[in-house]
């Protein structure tokens, strides 16, 4: 399986060759004890589509495609953005059992319904959390606009790969962290940041378990806006001040007043979830907030979290925390966890 994640900034192909299982079972190997992080292979890659049209990314892609050498497979794709609409619902059995399958099934109706009488044709599907006290189930329904998946799939349809199916962002997130997550990804409860060019994907993960996701607007893109009408200039070269250390000491660029102007509304999501789901007890607290996407390397924005927040904050890069071996650049992990996540759906039934 292909991961293609197809986002307003970067196409990232990820194709899994060996995810290391059958290493870690092999105990006598001396190399494994010295270092017992799995090795895994995969071929990575990712190009920019800035502002392209939906038939020039598709080449764009073809061109990703042939440079992996990839000509033929299967591939899964991602969907995500705050034209996502998802709905928490907690249902609680009084009783000692869970709650009936008739319940559960009336939730998703009302849910599916509602969304049918939304203005635009809707894509919906769901999962089930279930509680610890086994008096719990915390339904997670989501809709996403026919419109969106049906783009992602037109740009996905490229020579000879077949879409097998399309999940949503969040849930490839976690899936890679899962995975592929740092040794406290078992430990600790986390708020894990995927952050784009648009749109963050933020989950709430209990001990590397799924309790919450939200995708909302806020990424690299809001920052390199604040930078172009800040300094007068065009995005282009705003991007270029962003990431450039040069180009920044020349103007006396100073990025914590961009972060402080910008950041606001990411702010007070991370709060907000964090807060929804200490409120349902869903976890007591959340120990580490970790960031990872394209949008992670802007200077100082990890820190910035870390001193608003006041919870420690982490960077994520797949590539840094497990032995991989077969890709180009290492620094490309960190717009991966999407791609990554994609190319694990072969594993599942
Ligand atoms: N070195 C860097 N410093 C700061 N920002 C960077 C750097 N490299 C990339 N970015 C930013 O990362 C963002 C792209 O990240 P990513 O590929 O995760 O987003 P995307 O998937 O294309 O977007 P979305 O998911 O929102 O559609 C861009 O906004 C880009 O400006
Ligand atoms: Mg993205």
């Amino acid at each position: 399986m292909i991961g293609i994640d197809i986002g307003t900034s970067y196409i990232k192909v990820c194709k899994i060759i060996n995810n290391g299982s059958k290493r870690s079972s092999s105990l006598e190997d001396v190399e494994e004890q010295e270092d017992n992080r799995k090795q895994v292979s995969v071929i990575a890659a990712m190009k920019n589509v800035m502002d392209l049209e939906d038939n020039e990314k598709s080449e764009i892609l073809s061109s990703i495609l042939k440079d992996c050498d990839i000509s033929k497979d299967s591939a899964f794709l991602a969907v995500g953005g705050a034209d996502l609409i998802d709905k928490n619902i907690n249902l609680v059995n009084e009783e000692e059992d869970a709650p009936s399958e008739e319940v559960k099934q009336n939730a998703i109706n009302e849910f599916n319904n509602a969304m049918r009488e939304e203005g635009e044709a809707m894509y919906t599907t769901h999962m089930f959390i279930k509680g610890e006290d086994k008096k719990t189930t915390n339904i997670i329904c989501t809709a996403a606009p026919k419109q969106i998946i049906d783009s992602k799939i037109n740009i996905a349809s490229v020579g000879n790969i077949v879409v097998k199916g399309v999940t949503m962002e969040t849930l490839a997130l976690t899936n890679a962290f899962e995975q592929f997550g740092p040794s406290y990804r078992d430990k600790e409860n986390v708020a894990l940041l995927n952050i784009g060019n648009d749109v963050t994907n933020i989950v709430i993960l209990k001990g590397g378990k799924l309790v919450f996701f939200k995708d909302i607007d806020f990424g690299g893109h809001t920052i390199t806006k604040e930078i172009a009408s800040t300094y007068m200039v065009k995005e282009v070269l705003a991007e270029e001040i962003k990431m450039n250390k040069e180009l920044k000491n020349k103007i006396n660029f100073f990025m914590p007043n961009v972060l402080k102007k910008t950041t606001s509304s990411l702010i007070e999501n991370i709060f907000t979830s964090i807060e929804y789901c200490v409120n349902k007890q869903f976890v007591i607290s959340v120990d580490r907030i970790v960031v990872t996407g394209g949008g992670c390397l802007t200077d100082g924005l990890d820190s910035f979290i870390e001193k608003t927040m006041g919870i420690t904050t982490s960077k994520w890069n797949p590539l840094e925390d497990n032995n991989f071996i077969g890709y180009s650049n290492k620094d490309l992990g960190y717009f991966l966890p999407v791609a990554l996540g994609l190319a694990l759906e072969k594993e599942k039934k």
